[in-house]
């Protein structure tokens, strides 16, 4: 796609692959919309673009409905209608197994994981309709391709991410829309802000986020609807489809047990070993 011009919507833009989406698709001529919920990091990827692109920056929360409507609003009245929107806002889970994890926590990644994207896209759809061509690109993970010990929260919201869209891309089949679900490995971002998933970040999170970024947009508009980009994944997309789950659970379980973080006991009478 020649996106010169275009109008591209990215939120989560300040910092690892939404701050590479930013400079990227200013490379390549487009007028930025950018989002995130800390201004300091956003005003850091604005500083680190040309004075001469066009760019609105906008510190909103993607899990807040009206803040992500009045967003679309500000959009189309500052910059022009949207052609691209980039949902790719996300913060990581608990790092903590499901019986050791917060109510509240697990609200919070649906809210900002799944919800985000959600809102989002209903608040851009119709300028992209409107438009008569444009692309939306939802940012799941490998995990949602498969589930993984310590990540439920994580997982549940990136598996929904995953149904949403693969359900929007059909709603949209038969509209100039093409829709794009991504689902990136392993990428060394600022993700993992907790202790409990420094190991994890340690050992996997490796890929160059520049590099994911090049290779999404390169797709965007063509008939790619699944990507699986960036370290580990597609190994993980291959045994996603071909092991059975009893088997993936053994092989996870041991590639995994490294990494967790061993700070929350079973319930009581359970065993750690298998
Ligand atoms: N890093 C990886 O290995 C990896 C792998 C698979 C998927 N992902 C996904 O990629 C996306 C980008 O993550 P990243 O790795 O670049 O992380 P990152 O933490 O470096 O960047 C995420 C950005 O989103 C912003 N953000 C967080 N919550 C927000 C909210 N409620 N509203 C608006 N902005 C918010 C953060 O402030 C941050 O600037 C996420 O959806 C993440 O789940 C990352």
């Amino acid at each position: 796609m020649d996106f010169t011009d275009r109008v591209v919507v990215i939120t989560g833009a300040g910092s690892g692959m939404g701050r590479s989406y930013a400079l990227e698709f200013a490379r390549r001529g487009a007028r930025l919309a950018l989002c995130d919920i800390d201004a300091t990091a956003l005003e850091g990827t604005a500083a680190l673009l040309d004075p001469q692109v066009a760019v609105l920056a906008d510190v909103h929360d993607v899990a807040d409905q009206g803040a992500g409507l009045a967003f679309a609003d500000r959009v189309a009245a500052e910059l022009g209608p949207a052609s691209v929107v980039v949902n790719n806002a996300g913060i990581e889970g608990c790092g903590r197994p499901t019986w050791a994890s917060e109510p509240a926590h697990h609200d919070r990644v649906m809210a900002v994981n799944y919800s985000g994207v959600v809102h989002t896209t209903r608040a851009f759809l119709p300028q992209l309709l409107a438009g008569g061509s444009g692309a939306i690109v939802n940012v799941s993970s490998v995990f949602g391709l498969i589930g993984v010990p310590n990540h439920a929260d994580y997982c549940a919201s990136k598996f929904a991410v995953r149904g949403f869209t693969e359900a929007l891309a059909v709603e949209l089949l038969h509209t100039p829309i093409s829709v794009h679900l991504i689902h990136p490995g392993g990428v060394a971002t600022n993700i993992a802000r907790r202790e409990e998933t420094r190991a994890f970040a340690g050992k996997y999170l490796v890929s160059p986020p520049d590099e994911v970024a090049c290779t999404v947009i390169d797709a965007i508009g063509g008939a790619r609807t699944r990507i699986v980009v960036g370290h580990g994944s597609r190994k993980i997309w291959f045994a996603s489809r071909l092991l059975p789950l009893p088997v993936l659970a053994r092989v996870l379980w041991r590639e995994m047990a490294p990494v967790l973080h061993r700070g929350s006991a079973l319930p009581s009478g359970g065993r750690v070993s298998r």
